[in-house]
């Protein structure tokens, strides 16, 4: 009987003192098991003198549920405790609102809308070409001779297809422009080009739009007025605006176009090289071989034709003054365009 009551004792200090489910299940093992400590006292009533055999079964009966409903109690304890512990360090408030989540338009996107809108606005269509291109419309179709530097592996990069490229600028959607439809055409193409180029001032991905118009009386009047006219309402400013005489294989004549510095107002500074002068594009009347090749009649047809940098002119609308902030994804930068 003393036995029983130190047994008891021993029992529940340990039950009380588990600290985990696992040690907890150990106890209740080594009393309740199979070979439990309480199972073999039960055992043994056989042993037991018959006349104090009913006291000594009540007891260890009583011992026995009483262990187990210490261990019942402790057992959810310990399970509370553990799922109090679990929410402590795994809890996450989903109630609090993330900030600015709402995307906007890139830069150069917005530059290209702009530039595209304006060009709807006088008439002109959009076209698109693919990025890998035939060498013969991004090159031989346009005049670029066989051993024009442009062509060089350094500057161009070349496909795992004979014939194919990456294109190096939009001249070849001028092309497929004219294969596809008969004049009159009137016709923007914006896009995508590739030139094996990266410095501060050159990506070897950047955008262009070109411009095609093929009619029976377009010339370098028309043109100037187009250009200048786009100049105007891009910058809405009237701002001035200069014609180079330029060179290009698939344009004559050629011209280079310089709008008035808009980063110093034409006082000269670092990104005007001090001239007051910056380039934004390159235009011309199309080569008769070019249209012609496209089978154009050159007896009824004449045609003029321009390419734009987009990167260019959004630095200069959104003053800018690195190439490399477009392409960075920082949307510190990319922020204050929505
Ligand atoms: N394709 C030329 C370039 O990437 C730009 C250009 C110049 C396009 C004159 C034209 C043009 O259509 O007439 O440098």
């Amino acid at each position: 009987m003393s036995d029983l009551e130190s047994l008891r004792s021993k029992a529940l200090e340990e039950i009380s003192k588990a600290e985990t489910l696992q040690k907890l299940h150990e106890v209740k093992a080594k009393y309740l098991g199979r070979k439990g400590l309480v199972t073999e006292a039960l055992k043994r009533i056989r042993e037991i003198p018959p006349e104090e055999r009913r006291n000594y079964g009540k007891k260890v009966n009583e011992l026995k549920e009483a262990l187990e409903t210490a261990l019942r109690e402790k057992e959810e304890a310990l399970k509370k405790k553990e799922v109090e512990k679990a929410l402590a360090s795994e809890w996450e408030d989903l109630t609090v609102p993330l900030e600015n989540t709402v995307g906007s338009l890139h830069p150069i996107t917005l530059t290209l809308r702009r530039i595209v809108d304006v060009f709807r606005g006088m008439g002109f269509t959009v076209e698109e070409g693919p990025e890998i291109e035939l060498e013969e419309y991004n090159f031989d179709m346009l005049r670029i001779p066989p051993d024009h530097p442009a062509r060089d592996m350094q500057d161009t990069f070349y496909v795992n297809k004979e014939g194919y490229l990456l294109r190096t600028h939009t001249s070849p959607v001028q092309i497929r422009t004219m294969l596809k439809r008969k004049p009159p055409i009137q016709m923007v193409a914006p896009g995508k080009v590739y030139r094996r180029d990266d410095d501060p001032t050159h990506s070897p991905m950047f955008h262009q739009v070109e411009g095609l118009v093929v009619n029976e009386t377009a010339n370098f009047r028309h043109m100037k007025y187009v250009i200048e006219e786009f100049l105007k309402e891009f910058f809405e400013t009237d701002l001035p605006v200069r014609f180079r005489a330029s060179f290009f294989p698939f344009t004559e004549p050629s011209a280079e176009v310089d709008i008035g510095c808009v980063i110093c107002g034409m006082k000269g500074c670092r990104v005007c090289k001090g001239t007051g002068w910056l380039e934004v594009m390159g235009c011309g009347m199309v080569h008769p071989y070019v249209l012609e090749a496209c089978g154009v009649d050159t007896d009824l047809y004449q045609g003029f034709a321009f390419g734009m940098g987009v990167e260019r002119l959004a630095m200069l609308l959104f003053g800018i003054d690195n190439i490399k902030v477009f392409y960075e994804n920082d949307v510190r930068f990319l922020r204050q365009f929505s």
